[in-house]
């Protein structure tokens, strides 16, 4: 809306307090004040490395709010590795790699991560953030439409809006939608993506790859699959939804995405494919062009993660265990986990926002750290308490967790929501 001219509103308009949004966290603010909280539970420091553990105010907690899936960021090989590369090649890029040059580092790192894939090549972005952004806002014109899960990551959001695409969500998971409404509007574009996620890192579930490559492939679209939450995480070695599935051919997916933050332990993101796909990003995305490169420290942390991935199979194997045990245990107490299955992501579904705020400050007083999701970032009647399980938590530290998730939930929420 333009501001009227007079001195008043102008003065208005440039004070951040007027903003919509503003008043949105202004909103969120007060609610957290009228709780009777003791800790807002966004934007904590915390202290040393997060593993299955983590230290805030010097009290250290039993950890379930970090993606640190394999437990590789504390790891001493990666330590050293990146530690080494700072020594070689300083700390930052300084410039976009096509300008100032790319460090053997990065094409190591590329070359290990379409390994991993199981494609001919890959190329790194400085953030997971990004490369989706660029990946989507770049490939995708006004002539063009997108079909995404409603679920779909923020970062795909934006570089689909950006693109000036169709935007055509459909229900999460389900595939029937999806072709009905690829049935109605696939041609009246020039070309058609389809988006879904390895695994979702809100309800902690997996979609059927294999449908949806028949879904692409029968209205002519690419699929992408943004693999945040899945590699590293899901597949009998930790290689993520392909492996998960049996996928034989890894190019039936076109454009296969993934960050360097999670199980990778560093910062960063990926689109690994075909030759003709990485040569076209290579030469075409402004996030790469225009950005400063991965640091060669954080390259080479993910390098290093990516080998003890290859050499340690049993990191992945010991995490699928360690999650199927909570889930299991939350499952036998009654709990409502939603869809999670097969993922280390488990919520635990309150049934409103105030529940689940409360659970997470009952439990930080356990000395568990569980983030709470809460409407508008979830449906009210979604709210939960999200667990991201490392493959570093002991069973002990398990069983533990959902006894207390238990006993609180049988108390201190009332009987009607049970997280039940
Ligand atoms: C599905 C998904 N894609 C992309 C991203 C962005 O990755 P990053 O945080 O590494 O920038 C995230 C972050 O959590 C994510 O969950």
């Amino acid at each position: 809306m333009t501001p009227k001219c007079d001195t008043k509103a102008l003065e208005d308009s440039v004070r951040f307090e007027t903003l919509p949004s503003f008043k949105e966290i202004q909103k969120q603010l007060d609610f957290f004040k009228s709780s009777n909280i003791t800790q807002i539970p966004f934007h904590f420091v915390v202290d040393g490395i997060s593993t299955n553990t983590c230290v805030i105010n010097g009290r250290e907690y039993i950890n379930y709010a970090s993606y640190n899936y394999l437990g590789l960021s504390g790891h001493p090989t990666v330590e050293k590795c990146a530690i080494e590369a700072i020594k070689k090649y300083g700390t930052s890029c300084s410039a976009s790699r096509i300008v100032c040059g790319s460090k053997p580092v990065h094409i190591e790192l590329e070359k290990a991560l379409a390994e991993l894939v199981g494609v001919w090549g890959s190329i790194v972005f400085a953030a997971g953030y990004l490369t989706n952004e660029t990946m989507v806002g770049n490939l995708m014109t006004g002539e063009d439409v997108i079909f995404y899960d409603e679920l779909a990551h923020r970062s795909f959001l934006t570089g689909s809006i950006e693109s000036g695409a169709r935007r055509v969500p459909f229900p999460h998971n389900n595939f029937d939608a999806l072709e009905k409404l690829m049935s109605r509007h696939r041609g009246n574009h020039v070309r058609a993506l389809v988006f879904a996620e390895g695994a979702y890192s809100m309800d902690g579930d997996i979609p059927d790859l294999h449908r949806l490559i028949a879904i692409k492939k029968k209205h002519s679209a690419w699929l992408m699959i943004d693999e945040a939450h899945s590699m590293g995480v899901i597949g009998e070695t930790g290689r993520g939804i392909g492996e998960y599935h049996h996928l034989k051919n890894k190019g039936d997916v076109d454009i296969w995405m993934g960050t360097l933050s999670k199980s990778f332990a560093a910062c960063g993101g990926y689109i690994a494919g075909s030759e003709t796909l990485i040569t076209y990003l290579r030469n075409s995305s402004p996030g790469y062009i225009y950005s400063a490169g991965l640091p060669p420290p954080v390259a080479a942390a993910a390098l290093a993660a990516c080998q003890v991935l290859i050499q340690e199979p049993e990191r992945p194997r010991c995490l699928q265990a360690r999650a199927a045990l909570f889930l299991k245990l939350c499952q036998e107490k009654g709990l409502n986990t939603g869809t999670s299955h097969d993922t280390p992501i488990v919520p635990i579904i309150t049934g409103n926002s105030s529940k689940a705020l409360q659970l997470s400050q009952d439990l930080l007083e356990k000395g568990i750290c569980a983030m709470p999701i809460m409407y508008p970032a979830v449906p009210e009647k979604a709210a939960r308490v999200r667990f991201f399980i490392s493959s570093l938590h002991t069973e002990e530290q398990i069983r533990y967790t959902v006894d207390i998730v238990e006993k609180i939930c049988g108390t201190t929420l009332s009987k009607e929501n049970q997280c039940q």
